[in-house]
């Protein structure tokens, strides 16, 4: 008989209770035991567990969130964290870790399955930015989410001849604020991954309205960028703080809080954006934030059954002995893939889906 543990680290999404379920499920049926590391990798550091059966996942497929919670916590960050996991890992009789998180948990995971500790990996983040998987869970609940608020948006703008500015998640990369853009119809689309130009922005916008159209949609994922020029012209006008300490350079941030991997707290460039609008284009404009409505609630049908696939095949891996591995979906199949390449690289977004979402930008 085996112990397994499985833990839930960084922001959390829609779909780690239908992990965790399949996980707990599966390893019943090879007579496995399985224990809930509580709260991501502190959990382990703190020897903080509890022993999931098949009573304590009964239920919990359709619920948002984590039954067993969830931190930012990277043991590499402070001294002795590393021993302490180590030691428990041992005092609990842990024979494997299944790992549920994004690029930050499953750098962890990789360091640690190097020092020898079994860890499979199973890729998680409304973000969809992790490389070698085509989607991960979550991605698509975010996406309902905020193609349901641009239809609604869309509404209010026309009736007071608005530009309503969405901003929306999306760190390094502009999934989010790409699809549900296409999904949604809007009529401007900011990634990170392309600086953006203000004045040809309110050209197109512009241009929109002088052809009778007298609202425009703007979707900006919160890690946008405007080009250097614009930056400093914001500096000026709306004298917005710029860098940070960590190299994370943002146009506007609520506060200083950085985490423990680094990443400053985002948030602003909608409100930047709706200023800036306003100001050039002498329009009334109008900046929602959805933050972390997005992240959670119940999933989609979708991200139910490809959390329940990755939970299925993560306790494959260890049956097999695959440690290392992260279960990845590549085309509709479920594959192993090295978590140390998928976390080496961000997947941004394909610049073909975003020239889809170009045309009707019309610019
Ligand atoms: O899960 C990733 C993410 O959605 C990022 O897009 C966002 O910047 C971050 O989480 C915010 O999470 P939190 O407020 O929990 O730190």
């Amino acid at each position: 008989m085996k112990k397994i543990g499985v833990l839930t680290g960084g922001g959390d999404c829609p779909g780690l209770n239908a992990v965790i379920r399949a996980v707990v499920r599966k390893s019943i049926q090879y007579d496995w035991e399985i224990i809930g590391i509580k709260n991501g990798w502190k959990g382990l550091i703190n020897g903080e567990m509890e022993l999931l059966t098949d009573y304590s996942v009964s239920g919990i497929l359709p619920k948002g969130g984590t039954i067993i919670g969830t931190s930012r916590t990277n043991p590499f960050k402070n001294e002795g964290d590393v021993k302490k996991i180590v030691k428990n890992i041992e005092k609990f009789g842990i024979d494997a870790i299944v790992a549920i998180g994004g690029d930050d948990t499953l750098g962890v995971a990789s360091k640690l399955n190097k020092m020898g500790i079994p860890v499979v990996g199973v890729p998680k983040t409304i973000d969809n930015d992790l490389s070698y998987t085509d989607y991960t869970f979550g991605f698509d609940t975010a996406v309902s989410i905020v193609t349901e608020a641009i239809d609604r948006l869309h509404t209010t703008a026309e009736s007071h001849h608005r530009v309503m500015i969405l901003e929306v998640m999306g760190r390094h990369a502009g999934w989010i604020a790409t699809m549900s853009g296409i999904a949604g119809g809007a009529d401007e689309i900011l990634i990170p991954e392309v600086p953006f130009d203000m004045g040809e922005v309110c050209k197109y916008l512009t241009e929109r309205h002088a052809r009778g159209k007298k609202f425009s949609i703007v979707v900006v994922a919160e890690g946008a960028m405007p080009k250097k020029e614009d930056l400093t012209a914001a500096q000026t006008t709306q004298g917005d703080n710029t860098a940070h300490a960590s190299g994370e350079s943002t146009l506007i941030t609520k506060t200083d809080t950085i985490d423990e991997f680094g990443h400053v707290q985002l948030g602003g460039i909608g409100n930047f954006l709706a200023k800036e609008i306003e100001r050039r284009m002498n329009v009334e404009t109008r900046f929602t934030s959805l933050g972390h409505v997005q992240r959670g609630g119940t999933p989609t049908a979708h991200d139910r059954v490809l959390a329940t696939r990755f939970g299925v095949a993560a306790v494959e891996l260890i049956k097999n002995g695959d440690f290392g591995k992260m279960v990845a979906l590549q085309g509709n199949k479920i594959v192993p893939v090295n978590i140390e390449d998928a976390v080496a690289e961000r997947k941004t977004v394909d610049m073909e889906l975003y020239n889809i979402a170009k045309v009707f930008f019309g610019r």
